[in-house]
């Protein structure tokens, strides 16, 4: 018995000496095969010393992976057509861009400039900054390629990536993807309500029910009569706001309006409404805004807390809200704003433009793909594939490219699996994919130019000449 310990202990010890051990299954037992070698010992220790390296997602970014593509493909694919119905042309500007842009237009005070910019010196010493939002970018391009020279108005439409370093959360991330409409050139009120009723007629298409907010922010001279009036009143109120809003008051007090700290919000919801502080021109814009919106049949509330969180802004500004009742979904329909926009008459000029009127508005992407998810809403799969390539064999695998493409490039929706080379397993995909016909090329079918088509339904199959398989499938898949 005693010696018996002691090999055990020996043998821990030997382990802890990083021994390499292997286990004989027969016998069911540990066997010590031999020492590390020194030198290998060695670098296993330099590494452990090491801090290992696994690579991870950067908080708030997503991947957004094959199966996800679906839903977003079949949501920009409406936006875009719906778009181009209403002649709207296609926009791309860079991603990156000049910081002072959004300094100038989204506006110094904003908690988008003031905390949740990207930026950093390029090896030029530039500062640039990864866009926020692309409105800025777009009167950009407004100026620089001269477009003040076009017939007016020119209608944009834009969709990809924005970044903005927000504390993550739900429907809130650090990059998501806009689509958006900027309408540059026209002060009428009916360019308003046409993006506005192009939501309303988008989210109906899409089956999402939504609630329309709309206010009117005046002109610099309403705000200014106005914004006196709402510092007395929060002045007063000032203990009640969070430490935002208390520096805020000093900065820009419109946005302690456009805060959603509940403590906030209770103070704002007495506050002076900028709507009774309209100049007349103003007050007859909005009111054609909404004769207009009457006429066409759109359904929206009026909310004269809606201030939206960017300084260019001038007269209508509205928001697309998800028509849930407050609670459900645990989350409160301001809070996940699904777009937003409206005029902004003075951002041109100030950038050094023309005098131009301009109206726009975003979408968030992620948050209309959630709401699809929490609505439930039908979302087609796309058109499905018709046939399956399935080859057997080296000749055959030789010449399964050239017949796929060239189905391929007159329009048979067709699909394969190369990396395949059994035909059970290529027919087992085939009739996972659904498709209406597979074709089977084997060495028989090389040598004498033919190819096997299988009807997937019935099970039968016909030996057909490949010169002749284009008009065969095309007379099947009718
Ligand atoms: P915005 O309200 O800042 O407006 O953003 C538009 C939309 O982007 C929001 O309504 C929301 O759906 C989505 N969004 C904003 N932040 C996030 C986030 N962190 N994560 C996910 N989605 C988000 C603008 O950007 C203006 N440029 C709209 C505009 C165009 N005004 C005139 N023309």
């Amino acid at each position: 018995m005693p010696r018996m310990k002691k090999s055990l202990n020996t043998s821990r010890k030997m382990l802890n000496k990083k021994t390499k051990v292997v286990v004989d299954e027969k016998k069911s037992k540990k066997i010590v095969v031999s020492h590390v070698h020194k030198e290998e010992k060695k670098e296993e220790e330099l590494n452990d010393n090491k801090p290992r390296y696994s690579p991870r997602l950067l908080r708030g970014m997503r991947d957004i992976l094959p199966e996800d593509q679906i839903v977003r493909e079949y949501l920009v694919k409406k936006m875009i057509k719906l778009s181009k119905a209403y002649g709207f042309k296609k926009i791309i500007t860079p991603i990156l861009e000049e910081r002072a842009l959004f300094e100038k237009s989204t506006g110094m005070a904003t908690d988008i400039v003031e905390k949740q910019m990207y930026q950093f010196t390029d090896r030029g010493g530039k500062k640039v900054i990864l866009r926020p939002e692309f409105t800025p970018s777009i009167v950009r391009a407004y100026i620089e390629h001269g477009m003040f020279n076009m017939t007016q108005p020119l209608k944009f439409f834009y969709y990809g990536p924005v970044f903005r370093y927000e504390r993550p959360q739900a429907g809130r991330y650090r990059q998501f993807y806009q689509f958006g409409l900027e309408v540059l050139g026209s002060e009428s009120p009916l360019i308003d309500a046409e993006i506005i009723l192009f939501s309303q007629v988008l989210f109906q298409n899409l089956g999402i029910q939504t609630s329309i907010q709309i206010n009117s922010l005046g002109c610099l001279d309403c705000r200014t009569l106005y914004k006196e009036e709402l510092l007395k009143y929060l002045r007063s109120q000032s203990k009640g706001l969070c430490p935002d809003c208390q520096k805020r008051l000093i900065k820009n007090p419109l946005r302690v309006l456009d805060c959603k700290m509940p403590q906030c919000q209770e103070i704002t919801h007495q506050a002076p409404q900028l709507i009774n502080f309209l100049c007349p021109n103003c007050k007859k814009h909005f009111t054609k805004v909404l004769e207009c919106l009457d006429e066409a049949n759109v359904a929206y509330v009026l909310n004269p807390y809606l201030v939206r969180g960017l300084d260019y802004y001038t007269r209508t500004v509205f928001e697309l809200w998800p028509a849930v009742s407050e609670g459900e979904e645990g989350a409160k329909p301001s809070q996940i704003a699904l777009g937003g926009g409206g005029r902004y008459d003075t951002l041109v000029e100030s950038l050094g433009g023309r005098e131009t009127s301009a109206t726009g508005l975003s979408y968030g992407i992620e948050r209309i793909i959630n709401e699809i998810k929490i609505q439930k809403v039908w979302v087609s799969r796309g058109k499905c594939p018709q046939v399956f390539f399935a080859q057997i064999g080296e000749s055959a695998a030789r010449q399964a490219l050239r017949i796929f493409n060239d189905l391929q490039g007159r329009g048979i929706r067709i699909v394969e699996n190369f990396a395949k080379t059994s035909l059970k397993s290529q027919m087992k995909i085939a009739a996972e994919m659904g498709v209406k016909l597979t074709l089977i090329l084997g060495q028989q079918e090389t040598k004498d130019k033919t190819i096997v088509i299988r009807d997937m339904k019935t099970g039968n199959q016909e030996k057909v000449d490949v010169s002749k398989l284009f008009e065969e499938l095309k007379k099947r898949l009718k």
